[in-house]
């Protein structure tokens, strides 16, 4: 993994993608590798499906707005969008807590890319913000490969909010996914034999 400083919009350079800041000249990819149902079965409501022109053009401008943790993920070679990954901020007494989102074009699944992405960025975002304490993500519990990624990176199923979601037509339990700041450096070690500072 590789960290780029400096005025370069590219945030990490990793072995199946490089994971980026989205530009203006990104809508058309991200309609290409977002619309699909594929894609919106298991994400929040707020992800359009389908997903047009507009809504890409509208994600650009969110993402880019100050302060935001929202990427890009694109192809290594070829630098397209290929899908999406970052935080969103919580407020008052929940600061010191990120909550974790992405999502891949179906073209690219099974590739080990998302593995490689949410390890990647959960470290990179314990090292670049000093006092973040925790990060999490919620899963619709069917979404095995997603509940996959996660633990391969850390994260500890913390509990399961049961029928918490209703989508299309169908009750889902949801798991609650967490990393804490001491167990991801445990983690880290662990996994490479080093210490992450
Ligand atoms: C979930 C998602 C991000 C995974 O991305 P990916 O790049 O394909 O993930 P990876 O290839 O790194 O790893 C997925 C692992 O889960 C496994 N997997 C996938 N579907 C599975 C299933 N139904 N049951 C068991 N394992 C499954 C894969 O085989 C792979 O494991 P392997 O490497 O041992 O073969 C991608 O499928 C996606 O974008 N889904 C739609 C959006 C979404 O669900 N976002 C997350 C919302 S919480």
């Amino acid at each position: 993994m590789a960290y780029i400083t400096g005025s370069s919009d590219v945030i990490l350079k990793l072995g199946k993608s490089v994971i980026r800041r989205y530009r203006k000249s990104d809508a058309e990819a991200i309609v290409a590798a977002a619309d699909s149902h594929l894609v919106s079965e298991y994400m929040t409501a707020t992800f359009p499906s389908p997903y047009t022109l507009q809504d890409a053009v509208n994600w650009i401008d969110i993402a880019g707005q100050e302060g935001s943790l929202f990427f890009a993920i694109c192809t290594f070679d070829s630098d397209i969008v290929i899908g999406g990954c970052g935080f969103q901020h919580l407020t008052g007494e929940q600061s010191r807590t990120k909550v974790l989102g992405y999502w891949l074009s179906p073209r690219y699944w099974g590739q080990g890319i998302m593995t490689e992405v949410i390890s990647s960025l959960s470290s990179w975002a314990f090292e670049q913000l000093p006092t973040l304490l925790r990060i999490e993500a919620t899963v619709i519990e069917e979404n095995r490969g997603s509940i996959k990624v996660l633990e391969r990176a850390g994260f500890h199923h913390e509990g399961t909010r049961r029928m918490a979601v209703f989508k299309n037509g169908r009750i889902h339990n949801v798991l609650v996914m967490g990393l804490i700041r001491h167990e991801w450096k445990d983690f880290v070690e662990v996994k490479t034999g080093g210490v992450a500072e």
